[in-house]
């Protein structure tokens, strides 16, 4: 699974995001270490709070499924009209919650800038600007399950 290759499934899983109250799409892509690969969007709630972003989404759907070990995760985002994708990096919430399953030195996080989401099947590389970040460049100094070790 190349980094284009799991952008496209996080574009892809942007395209069912509900977002009624912001009209902010994120999708994100989860790659599991045996290739596996789970899709999360953000679903919007009109309490507000109770709110999901797509990255624990992809998650959560992949931990209630019997998987906990990740290799990387892309995340694409950005206002519903927009026809080119700014880069979206992952809220605080999400990085502490990537924080309790992946190894912070290794896990990789793939942002993209796409300039053209209009047409998702004639997407090419030359579109997509990608900035690869580790979970510790993300939340350095994290708070993780080892901190509750005796
Ligand atoms: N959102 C995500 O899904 N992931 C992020 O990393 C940033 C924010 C969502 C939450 C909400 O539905 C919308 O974007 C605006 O905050």
């Amino acid at each position: 699974m190349t980094e284009i290759e799991l952008i496209k499934l996080a574009l892809e899983a942007r395209e069912m995001a509900y977002t009624p109250y912001s009209r902010h799409k994120v999708g994100a892509a989860l790659l599991t270490t045996d290739g596996k690969v789970f899709k999360g969007c953000n679903i919007e709630n009109a309490g507000y709070t109770p709110t999901n972003c797509a990255e624990r989404t992809a998650i959560f759907k992949a931990v209630s499924e019997g998987y906990k070990t990740f290799e990387s995760i892309a995340v694409v985002g950005g206002m519903d009209k927009l026809k080119a994708l700014p880069f979206c990096a992952p809220c605080g919430v999400c990085r502490q919650v990537l924080r309790e399953f992946v190894a912070p030195d290794t896990f990789k996080v793939y942002l993209a800038e796409v300039d053209d989401v209009t047409d998702l099947n004639n997407l090419t590389e030359d579109k997509v600007r990608i900035k690869t970040m580790t979970l510790s460049e993300l939340l350095p100094l994290g708070f993780g399950p080892e901190n509750l070790e005796i």
